[in-house]
């Protein structure tokens, strides 16, 4: 453990630029709701030779060029590398199993445009999202969101479903994440879209607990 603290200060430097490329793409992971595996996978995969490398017994003297060299090698080889994980590669969607009794074309027409992206069996995934780490990202949050609420699964019960006009009035759905980078911008509803939108859901039955 000295030893490796020893050979870490000698390369101040390299170090530095390494933990700010780690705090960065934990910044952007947390901001676009990267999954907790992510994070996990993709530091080992770099920390395991960066840090043998560094550890390793050697004739000549680490330097922060080496150093360097390594951990960008380690990352272009592990952004390759999980490329062949085949979680979030598999785009197709479920058969449809029913819908709500939308109010009106209208109301559907808008919980279609701000929530089957993730909560339903008609998800259109795009282009960015064959690609490791955000193809798992976009895929946790297509899981989680059909776990918790699917609007084409409505043969079983979807219990969550009663939260559905107050995660709108909340503004917690669509989740941020969804409609940044001007991404899905269909999904950012207008003020007058979400009133239009809750007085269609309330006209449907079953979006909120008193019904
Ligand atoms: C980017 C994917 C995504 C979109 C788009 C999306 N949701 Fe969600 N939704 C999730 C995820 C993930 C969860 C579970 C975790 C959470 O609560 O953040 C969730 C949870 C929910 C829940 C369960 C209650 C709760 O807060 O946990 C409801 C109800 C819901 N969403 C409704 C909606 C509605 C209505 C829309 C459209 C206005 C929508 N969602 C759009 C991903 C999404």
């Amino acid at each position: 453990m000295r030893k490796l603290f020893g050979m870490l200060l000698q390369v101040r430097l390299a170090v530095a630029v390494i933990a700010g490329f780690a705090l960065a793409f934990v910044a952007v992971g947390v901001l676009i709701g990267m999954p907790p595996f992510a994070y996990i996978v993709i530091g080992l995969l770099i920390a395991a030779p960066t840090l043998f490398y560094i550890y390793k017994p050697r004739e000549s003297a680490l330097t922060n060029a080496k150093a360097l060299t390594v951990f960008f090698g380690a990352t272009v080889a592990t952004l390759l590398i999980i490329q062949f994980i085949p979680y979030g590669k598999d785009h197709s969607n479920p058969p449809v199993n029913g819908e709500p009794a939308w109010s009106t074309p209208r109301t559907r027409e808008l919980m279609v445009n701000a929530c089957f992206g993730c909560h339903s069996n008609s998800v259109e995934y795009p282009a960015y999202a064959s690609v490791a780490p955000i193809s798992w990202t976009v895929q946790s949050h297509i899981d989680e969101g059909r776990e918790k609420v699917n609007y084409q699964e409505w043969n079983s019960r979807q219990r969550e479903a009663e939260e559905t006009i107050e995660v709108i009035k909340e503004g917690s759905m669509p989740p941020r994440y969804y409609t940044m980078f001007g991404k899905h911008s269909e999904a950012k509803l207008t003020d007058a879209e979400i009133a239009e939108l809750i007085a269609g859901l309330l006209a449907t039955g079953g979006m909120n607990e008193n019904d």
